[in-house]
């Protein structure tokens, strides 16, 4: 995709995203840590200026100079979760964030800082080695949010607790498998054809996933359930299963055209094996 595309929709997003993440936090850090709390209204004020940018860029020297400013305020967020973080874990903090959200918008940055080295070098990649990253890294941010929709619904949705249960758990397998294969594409294969049918059955289950948060969106805006939490975090976590659909359903046509089988399979039955009834 050409550069100045790119920071148009994708950038566009994931600077949203940094933006709310910082909103997320301004409102989890107890008024004790004033400053903090301060610190995470300030990112919410420099990514707002970022994505009004990024929605308006024209040419090529518009885009590299955002990305440049992107890398480095999105490096300076990233270290600012992980201050958070680690007060949280060394128990310096309590407050109602939990480790593991901080942590995963943590690996969002990170993911969002390796995606713009990528975008600024135009980095050549293996499509079967993109594509299982892609899985990896998405399908464990699937599963650490059916795991918070679970832990911040309140205890009393209990439809709606099993249904983020049976999300966190089929995510979870997905995360594994995705694990599996990336380890196995180390023997460099050339073909691999059960990505192809993993990542159909990767798509189904983001459809799914964002179709759930959705519904958990609209029943939370219009106060038919009830939770700790605030419509626009089921509005964030449904936006990224849909850019992860999104992200699966134009790697599934590539793979269609450039993961195909090598040579017939070699028959793995015996000779005079008895036909199959
Ligand atoms: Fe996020
Ligand atoms: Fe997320």
């Amino acid at each position: 995709m050409h550069l100045v595309r790119k920071v148009q929709t994708e950038l566009t997003f994931w600077l949203r995203i940094m933006k709310e993440h910082a909103f997320f936090l301004e409102l989890g850090i107890p008024a004790t840590r004033e400053s903090m709390a301060e610190q995470a209204g300030e990112f919410v004020l420099i990514f707002d200026e970022l994505l009004t940018r990024a929605q308006r860029v024209q040419n090529h020297q518009q885009a590299q100079a955002l990305i440049q400013d992107a890398k480095a305020a999105t490096a300076a967020l990233l270290n600012f979760k992980r201050e958070i973080l680690n007060l949280i874990i060394q128990c310096q903090m309590p407050s109602s964030l939990y480790a593991l959200l901080v942590d995963h918008i943590a690996r969002e940055a990170a993911r969002l800082l390796m995606l713009l080295e990528e975008w600024e070098h135009d980095y050549p990649q293996d499509l079967l080695q993109k594509t299982l990253s892609e899985e990896e890294f998405w399908s464990r941010i699937m599963t650490d949010h059916a795991k918070f929709i679970e832990h911040l619904l309140d205890p009393s949705q209990r439809t709606l607790i099993a249904d983020a249960q049976r999300w966190s758990l089929s995510f979870d397998n997905l995360y594994r498998q995705a694990e599996d294969y990336h380890s196995m594409l180390q023997a460099n294969p050339e073909s691999f054809l059960a990505v192809n049918s993993f990542t159909d059955e990767l798509i189904e289950n983001a459809q799914g996933i964002a179709t759930f948060k959705r519904a958990g969106r609209d029943a939370l805006l219009s106060c038919k359930a009830l939770a700790t939490t605030i419509p626009l975090l089921m509005d964030h976590v449904m936006r990224e299963a849909e850019h992860f659909h999104g992200e699966l359903t134009v790697l599934r046509q590539r793979l269609e055209v450039e993961n195909k089988p090598l040579l017939p399979p070699e028959n793995p039955l015996p000779p005079n094996t008895p036909p199959f009834s």
